[in-house]
């Protein structure tokens, strides 16, 4: 086989086989195909896609790539979630130490933010001490005493998605639904699960601007599941404003650290049970969706989720007294509530220019290997539908200096739209 008949193939519209993919994996996995042919590859899944059979193959190609994590004499079914990315996600923190202290064990490789939307590991390491890069046998010795583990990715995971995302990154080939869902399943794959709860954000504060485009990404990774025989649950969340008040890092830690006191704002709350009831009923420790929610709400109430989270950092050499007086974690020199200067009802709170402002502020990067600023961030006071006065606290800006302030202040302020009439707030899931 040569790698250029398969470039050529997939140009010309026409459909890969198994072994064909399986050649173009392992080849460029172990460097005998050089970077300008996997791109134009690349390019040519882009242009012309791939059956849900091809995306499929290459998925289960790229998971193989590297070592494949069992976790079956752990726990009987490991359930992941996985999120598209988006602003103010902070889901993950609450939704694990949840579904872990519900009696379901769960072990999950986080990752970091990318561009506008912010990333687990980022906001874990507010927390003093807290590991992100647990070996495999740490992971699941770890999972089987206390039944929950977050972690980032380990490195002999899916390499070969490793090696094609850096060159998409720079090929101007990210934007495909068969290389997103591959990209996104075959990590899943490598990493145990057996069933998979689908966080498919949509709106522009998230990769997927429509739900008509998250939809077929949804689409295209069940579909990857069925065929690779795990169960996928995939559900199409609202991303068109961030999700709850918290927008950062230690800031967003302080909110899932509410939402397990079970004082966190509503919309992301409502969110967290809903994911976590999904996660209980395919784990099989809930027969219905209402009853994995009503067990999820009752791990919030008797506290058993807040101190699966404090077992958690312990374990995982983090200082736990930070998520026990959650007022100790890192907090900017310079915090400015801004008001609103108009009255009426909030039409909109563009997610992504917020995104963007808190990269600008630190709490992303700008570049690879840039240092994330663990205090910086933003409060965003009214969401869509709520009706605001002139003077009532719109955002709140938590910033390292004046001249950061004077950097973002007008361009959040711009992200509001108001209207004189009344608005239908947003649906959490569509
Ligand atoms: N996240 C991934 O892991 N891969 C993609 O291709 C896009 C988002």
């Amino acid at each position: 086989m040569r790698a250029v008949d398969i470039i050529i193939k997939k140009r010309d519209k026409l459909e890969l086989t198994d072994a064909e993919i399986d050649f173009f994996v392992r080849e460029f996995t172990n460097g005998a195909i050089p970077d300008y042919q996997v791109s134009a590859w690349a390019m040519a899944i882009l242009l012309n896609g791939m059956t849900a059979r091809e995306t499929t193959a290459l998925t289960l190609a790229m998971a193989h790539s590297g070592a494949m994590l069992d976790l079956s004499d752990v726990i009987d079914i490991a359930v992941d979630k996985h999120s598209s990315g988006g602003v103010g996600d902070k889901t993950t923190l609450s939704v694990l130490p949840i579904v872990a202290a519900c009696g379901l064990p769960c072990g999950k490789m986080s990752g970091r933010g990318l561009g506008f939307s912010g990333g687990t590991l980022d906001k874990l390491e507010s927390i003093p001490g807290y590991r992100v890069d647990l070996t495999t046998d740490e992971f699941k010795t770890q999972l089987r005493e206390i039944g929950i583990v977050l972690t980032g990715q380990s490195l002999d995971l899916a390499p070969a998605d490793g090696k094609l995302y850096s060159l998409r990154d720079v090929t101007g080939t990210v934007d495909s639904t068969p290389l997103i869902a591959s990209s996104i399943m075959s990590k899943k794959l490598a990493a145990g699960a057996q069933a998979i709860v689908l966080d498919v954000k949509a709106g522009n504060g998230a990769f997927m601007p429509t739900v008509e485009s998250a939809r077929e990404l949804a689409e295209a990774m069940t579909a990857i599941g069925r065929l690779a025989g795990r169960q996928v649950t995939a559900l199409i969340a609202d991303m068109n404003q961030p999700l709850g008040v918290a927008v950062g890092n230690a800031v967003e830690v302080v909110e899932a650290i509410q939402a397990l006191h079970g004082s966190g704002p509503e919309d992301f709350m409502e969110h967290c049970l809903h994911l976590s009831a999904h996660m209980l009923l395919l784990g099989r420790r809930a027969e219905t969706l209402e009853r994995g929610g009503a067990m999820a709400q009752k791990a919030i109430d008797n506290g058993s989720a807040f101190e699966k989270l404090c077992q958690l950092v312990a374990a995982q050499g983090g200082d736990v007294s930070f998520v026990e007086h959650p007022e100790k974690l890192p907090t900017a020199k310079v915090i400015v509530t801004v008001e609103s200067p108009y009255a009426g009802t909030i039409a909109g709170v563009h997610a992504r220019t917020i995104g963007e402002a808190a990269v600008t502020l630190g709490a992303g990067r700008a570049q690879k290997g840039d240092q994330v600023d663990h205090a910086v961030g933003f409060m965003i006071h009214k969401k869509v539908g709520q009706t605001v006065s002139v003077g009532e606290p719109l955002f709140t800006i938590h910033a390292r200096d004046h001249t950061q302030v004077g950097q973002v202040r007008q361009i959040v302020q711009d992200a509001f739209a108001f209207s004189d009439g009344p608005v239908a707030p947003l649906p959490l899931f569509y």
